[in-house]
């Protein structure tokens, strides 16, 4: 037996331990796991995105120190999920998914109702786990669109995307996000090595090319790019200063993407704690140091970078010229497409792991596994019908796109939050660093709050925050479905459901005795057999 076999071999049997047997292959190494999870963060192009938010919340100010104070707190949540994926019994080689922490970490009174809210749910997956994945895919693909309008724009400026082209473009990118992600597994793993080589590229330019690019008229000073602080929101200035944090928050998130694909990892219950830490912390820095160099040289006329419909191809284009700013937004454009196709492989293997557990009515469907390309089709192309129609709400205005974009960090904090609130409670073995802990779900509970609140404060039917209505509506709906008579998640939801022998997964325990392992892993060594 080689090494890698022997690895392998561990990786196996610790899923194995925890009643499920290997159906993917594991061909993701631990750089390649990283790769994922630093793709989907995909700093230039997220902060391109996001520049909507911090400009007018605080300009210079809220993207230096409101980047800086936002990251202290991701990085505690980092830390929180990082020390889930490592020493939590069920972390081993396997089924990562949250709602299976959540069931196994929480107090058995009440860990079938949490791990329902966290994972499953509903007709369609619309848990909060699930809710954030499949509003992050629809707000980074339809970001992508946005940019790809906006390189149009920048090599002819009489164009200007209508809604429904936009719309046209996003529901093009979806579709070949769905084609790349029913590719076989090899493909995707190989490509995360060309993802961490782009987006590493992409930040040298801003950190070295656009300071050495920008004219000396668009330069600023220290004081005016660190000490300005120019706030048009309309709330009140420390209010607006917290809303700015929607910037680093939305950017740096979706690091349990590296989660979900543990089932795909080599030596996971190393990989993927390593992954998510090293993400959060190497995006936080590089971030940072971005958007300093941003403030630096994009000239002192704040008014009309807000008014642009894309702050930083504005800045690119009085710093580098029209043909030098294609040429780098091009490759903007091609690091966003790529965090869209991250996404909807993670997405895609969460659903695949619900579907598995019996938890979603088209389970039969959804839970199988293509024989030729090894990937689970059905339910990639799932994911990615249910992104297309969520871009219809673009035509319900400006204000129901910020939504889901809200939606994809509430989401997924209320998923957090909960199997790393639960720890407390447990006799699990797991190593307690209450502190981090505390802070990271404090600080998830109150900026939950707070994205609950509109953009500016006149607010009309028109522009009011929806994410109240679309989170709110989704989880009332998933309690009534739980609690609902006879056909309720309470008669018969027991939590995940294990596919080798017959226990009940979440019995096993640090204490497990290896015996009981052992048939397990026998048990899985007969059905390969077979
Ligand atoms: C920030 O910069 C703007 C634009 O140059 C200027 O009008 C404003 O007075 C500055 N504010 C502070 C607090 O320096």
């Amino acid at each position: 037996m080689t090494n890698k076999e022997a690895i392998k071999r561990t990786d196996e049997q610790l899923l194995a331990e925890l009643g499920y047997k290997q159906e993917f292959k594991r061909v993701f190494t631990p750089l390649e796991v990283f790769g994922i999870a630093f793709s989907i963060i995909g700093l230039l192009p997220s902060i391109a995105s996001v520049l909507a938010y911090s400009l007018p919340n605080g300009g210079p100010s809220a993207m230096v120190w409101g980047w800086a104070v936002a990251s202290f707190f991701i990085f505690c949540i980092g830390l929180s999920m990082a020390e889930l994926a490592s020493a939590a019994p069920t972390a081993g080689g396997g089924v990562i998914q949250l709602y299976f922490w959540t069931h196994s970490l929480s107090s058995p009174r009440y860990r079938n109702l949490l791990s329902w809210v966290v994972g499953s749910s509903l007709p369609f997956p619309s848990d909060a786990n699930t809710i954030g994945n499949i509003a992050g895919v629809a707000s980074v693909d339809w970001a992508c669109a946005v940019q790809i309008a906006a390189a149009i724009n920048i090599g002819n400026q009489q164009f200007v995307a209508t809604q429904t082209q936009t719309f046209g473009i996003y529901v093009a990118v979806v579709f070949s996000h769905g084609i790349i992600c029913s590719l076989g597994t090899d493909i995707l793993a190989r490509l995360q090595n060309l993802y961490i080589i782009l987006n590493f590229c992409l930040c040298f330019v801003v950190l070295i090319g656009l300071p050495i690019a920008t004219p000396k008229e668009y330069m600023n000073s220290a004081s005016f790019a660190l000490g300005n602080f120019t706030n048009v929101s309309g709330w009140p200035n420390g209010f607006a200063f917290i809303m700015s944090f929607l910037a680093p928050l939305w950017t740096i998130n979706g690091f349990d993407s590296s989660v979900h694909i543990s089932e795909e990892a080599t030596n996971a219950a190393t990989a993927v704690p390593w992954a998510i830490v090293s993400a959060v912390s190497i995006a936080s820095l590089l971030g940072w140091a971005i958007n300093i160099s941003l403030t630096f040289c994009m000239g002192t006329d704040l008014t009309s970078l807000i008014s642009s419909p894309q702050p930083m191809a504005q800045i690119f284009l009085n710093s580098f010229g029209q043909t030098g700013t294609l040429v780098i937004w091009s490759f903007v454009v091609l690091a966003q497409y790529m965090m869209g196709s991250s996404l909807v492989l993670a997405t895609s293997r969460q659903t695949f792991a619900f579907a598995r557990d019996g938890a979603l009515p088209l389970s039969s469907i959804l839970y199988r596994m293509n024989r030729f390309t090894c990937t689970p089709v059905n339910t990639v192309w799932f994911v990615a019908a249910i992104v297309a129609l969520l871009g219809l709400l673009s035509f319900a205005g400006a204000q129901a796109i910020n939504a889901i974009f809200a939606l994809s960090v509430t989401g997924l904090y209320i998923a957090y939050s909960i199997p790393i609130a639960s720890r407390p409670e447990t006799k699990a073995n797991v190593v307690q660093s209450l502190p981090v802990a505390v802070i990271a779900v404090s600080f998830m509970a109150f900026m939950n709050i707070v994205f609950f609140f509109p953009a500016t404060p006149q607010t009309s039917a028109s522009n009011m925050n929806y994410t109240v209505v679309v989170l709110g509506g989704v989880l009332v709906l998933s309690l009534v479905w739980y609690y609902f008579p006879v056909y309720g998640g309470v008669h018969w939801f027991t939590g995940p459901v294990p596919n080798v022998g017959k226990e009940d997964a979440t019995e096993y325990d640090s204490k497990s005795s290896s015996k009981v392992v052992d048939e397990k892993v026998e048990a899985v060594i007969m059905e390969t057999d077979i």
